[in-house]
Parts: structure tokens; sequence; C-alpha cells
């Protein structure tokens, strides 16, 4: 019966610290190699701990998605800092300009021909001329600009604003995750393409940002001089959608897993696990799958309820009332702002405890 971990309470998030620092390194190495900055995403790892690792590698800034999110990795010492959302309310004013005061570099996302005017009252009321990077929708059909002649007037609105200055162009490509593996390179070089196409057309000089986690190191190795940087989010701890779907990394690299105990065994067949949505969260695979098994075993999270989690498979009966097994989640994001710290792991030993800074902070 394994009992890892015996000191730690369950359920809780075990982070394995050298393959989180191998693959921000193997990352960064990508985008090095090919000329491309590399600007994470924290929302995934919302940790000014993890955040500090990736500047030191050699990550050029950070993506946020919240004007909170930006404030809680303030610590990391980031001095360059996109928050790619629509931002709308001028009560946010006061905390946009105090975080251009702290920056060296700070973008915020203008996305629409109805968005920009409400960004400009807000720019207005923080009294500054804000830097604006355009979203360009490549087809999640999200945020974003729907047409090169949408993003010429948009552009042309930008440009008579004084309080927008347009500094470049985003895209948030998430379908790609629904993607076929073998058309995700081609996919890449169209997207380029597509980005390029409206880039061109506006001003050969501003720089392009796509790349989430399933395109970033393609997109990277597509580059050649045309995109400037990618905003990967979840690569550097990894789950299901990336290993098992994307496959972009492999099974054995994914760092981050939940620790859980099986409780009950009701039924033949069937293992209770006192890890539910509040720790996995709702999300699941497209086969309806919240979590694997770790280790390779034939453990499946079929189903879950508030604190219980349904375990069925093979293995099920090889399984005592009181162990331990480490699952791998469906998506790591929610996981990550579900819990107030993870535990952080190295030679088998737990190392420290890093506290989830930007937890909750969808504001
Ligand atoms: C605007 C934006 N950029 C980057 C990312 C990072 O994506 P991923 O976690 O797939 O790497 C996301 C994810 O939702 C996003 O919304």
């Amino acid at each position: 019966m394994t009992t890892a971990y015996p000191e730690q309470a369950t359920p809780c998030v075990l982070l394995d610290r050298r393959k989180l620092e191998a693959n921000i390194a193997s990352m960064q190495a990508t985008c090095r190699t090919h000329g491309v900055e590399l600007r994470p995403h924290i929302k995934t790892h919302k940790m000014v701990e993890v955040a500090r690792r990736q500047l030191a590698a050699g990550a050029a800034g950070l993506t946020c998605a919240k004007l909170g999110e930006a404030e809680a990795m303030l610590p990391s010492g980031v001095r360059s800092l996109f928050v790619a959302h629509s931002l709308v309310d001028h009560a946010q004013a006061p905390r946009i300009a105090a975080l251009g005061d702290r920056l060296d570099d700070f973008r915020v996302a203008v996305t629409s021909e109805v968005h920009a005017p409400a960004l400009t009252q807000v720019a207005r009321a923080a009294g500054r001329k804000l830097a604006v990077m355009m979203a360009v929708d490549t087809g999640l059909g999200r945020e974003g600009l729907r047409s090169p002649d949408d993003a010429q007037r948009l552009a042309t609105l930008i440009a008579r604003s004084p309080n927008l200055e347009l500094h470049g162009f985003y895209t948030h490509e998430g379908h790609f995750y629904g993607a076929p593996r073998d058309q995700l390179a081609e996919k890449s070089i169209e997207l380029i393409e597509r980005l390029d196409r409206v880039r061109n057309a506006i001003d050969p000089g501003l720089p392009i940002w796509p790349g989430c986690s399933v395109s970033a190191r393609l997109i990277a190795s597509h580059a050649a001089g045309r995109v400037q940087a990618v905003r990967p989010g979840a690569y550097m701890f990894g789950d299901l959608a990336l290993s098992r779907k994307t496959g972009v990394m492999s099974a054995g690299d994914v760092a981050v897993q939940v620790l859980a105990t099986v409780v009950d065994k009701p039924e033949p067949g069937l293992a209770l696990i006192d890890a539910g949505s509040k720790t996995f969260s709702s999300d699941r695979t497209a086969d309806n799958i919240y979590a694997l098994a770790a280790d390779g075993r034939d453990l499946t999270v079929v189903r879950v309820n508030e604190e219980h989690g349904y375990v069925r498979g093979e293995a099920v009966a090889t399984l005592a009332v009181g162990e331990r097994v480490a699952f791998t989640p469906a998506h790591i994001c929610p996981v990550i702002n579900l819990t107030d710290e993870v535990v952080v792991t190295a030679d088998s030993g737990i190392e420290s405890k890093w506290k989830v800074d930007a937890r909750g902070k969808t504001q």
C-alpha cells in the first residue's frame, strides 16, 4: 500500500520542482534558438515562485488575464507585463496607473471597435496613454478582430485616440486543443501567415505575440523573424490536455499531480477518493475523464462530487482503503486556482510549500 508523503494531508497538489524547472528551461531554449521572446501567461501557475524562475530562465516578461494577477506578480521582479483582457471599468483606472508606474513596459489588450472607446475612457480616467496590443481572432471565436478590414478600421481608431497607442498584435488560439495532432504544424503556419497579413497591412514594424502551450514551440520554430513572442501558460506544469490529447509533452514530463487518499470501496470495481470537484474542478477530457493515475496504473477518475472522486479501472481491485494515489488532472489551470498552496517535491521528499499568490484574483 502506498502512503506517499505521510506527513502531508490530502488532497493536495504536488509540484515536482525538477520537472518544473526542466519544462521552463526547455521552452526557453526553443524560444532562444528561434529568436522569439517568451512571455508566459501566469494564469496557470499564479505563483511568484514560478514567475521568478521563468524570468530567471530568460522570459522577456509575463502575460496576465486580470489586473489582480498582474499586481500579485509584481514581487517576482517582472518589468514587462501584458494584461490580455478587455478592460472597461473606470474604477480600475488607479490600479492601471499604479501598474504603469511600477513597470518599464505595461500593455493592455484592445479587442474590438466596440471595446476601443470604452478602453479610451478608462485610459483617460487613469490619465495615461496606454500601450495596446490588438487582439486578432484566429479561430477561437472569442475576443479579437474577425477580418483584416476590421483590424484596419480599429487601427485607424487607435491612431486618432490621444489615449491609446498601438504596440502590436496578439491572438489566443485555444481552439488548437481540439485540433488533430497531425494538423497542428500546418495550422500554426497558417496562423502566422494570417497575423502577418494583418500586421503588414497596418504597420510591418509592430510585433506579433501568438502562442499557447499547444502551439508555442511550433510557432517559434516557424517564426522566421515574423513572430516576436509566444505566451504559453500551462507548458511548465502540463496535464492530460497537453500530454494525452495534444501530445505536445510526454506524461513523464508533467510536473503537477493531485495526491488523493482512497477513503472507501463501497462496491466491487469502485474506489472513492477524498478529491472531488473542489480539487480537480469540473473540467474533464472530451472522453469524460477528470484524472488518470500518474504512475500509469489503470485508475481513472470517472465522476466527481464536491469532495468525492469515483475511481474505476482494473487496478481498483488492488487498492486498499487509506492508500494514496497521485493523479494527473484533465486541466491544470482550475486545479491550481482551487488550492492555497502547492507542495513542492524533489528527490521523493517534500522540499517546501509555495503560496498560490494570485489565487482567486479574477478582478
Ligand atoms: C490570452 C491568452 N493567452 C495565453 C493563454 C495561454 O494558453 P495555454 O494555457 O493554453 O498555454 C491563454 C489561455 O487561456 C489566454 O487566454
